[in-house]
């Protein structure tokens, strides 16, 4: 039997806004309904680096489909916390996904920018299908319309870490979502 022990709660953080049983909870659920959308079928996971490691790494576990995994990485945010509009490619997929079931996974959409060039970017590779799971959906900060047909939590627009989500490279390996302390990104915004 794992031995509980209370969430780590570090001095930046105000709230959680989605504990780690929650999260594992959604997840569970998202896993079976990928279960029943792609019966018989099998996946390629395209995570997008780097937040959406431990969504990514959590939902394979969650189904009982065969996986495969593959990631890019690209740049829109800096070490500030707006975004910047500008999307660049820094890692290529590894392996082609023509003819294939692929489901890119996303820690979270908040303009909208990036899934939306990723979205156009894989689409001219002539996957058989091709749809989102994001953990997070900030909705009210869509800039770019883009379809997302799997979405963890909708969530306000507030500046959250954990479970991936960083600030300046901080706070990914919490096991919950949080809400930071303002005078921890100084008005830079969120
Ligand atoms: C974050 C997040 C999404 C993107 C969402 O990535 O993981 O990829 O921003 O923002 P958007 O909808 O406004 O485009 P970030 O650039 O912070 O990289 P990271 O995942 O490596 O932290």
């Amino acid at each position: 039997m794992p031995e509980s022990r209370p969430d780590y709660l570090p001095p930046e953080v105000q709230e959680i806004l989605l504990s780690s049983e929650a999260i594992e909870r959604r997840v569970r659920e998202l896993g079976r309904q990928l279960e029943k959308d792609y019966a018989g079928g099998r996946l390629k996971f395209v995570c997008i680096l780097k937040g959406a490691v431990p969504f990514a790494a959590d939902l394979m576990r969650a189904t009982a489909l065969p996986v495969a995994l593959d990631f890019v990485a690209v740049s829109s945010y800096g070490a500030a916390t707006r975004t910047s509009g500008v999307v660049r490619l820094l890692k290529d997929l590894e392996h082609p996904i023509e003819g294939e079931d692929v489901l890119i996974v996303e820690d979270i959409v908040d303009t909208g920018l990036t899934l939306g060039y990723i979205r156009e970017l894989l689409a001219r590779r002539g996957p058989r299908s091709l749809r989102v799971a994001a953990l997070l959906d900030k909705f009210e900060r869509r800039v770019a319309e883009v379809d997302v047909e799997y979405v963890g939590f909708r969530i306000p627009d507030r500046f959250v870490v954990g479970y991936g989500l960083d600030y300046d490279e901080r706070f990914r390996n919490l096991p919950y979502v949080a809400v930071l302390k303002p005078d921890v990104y100084r008005g830079e915004g969120a």
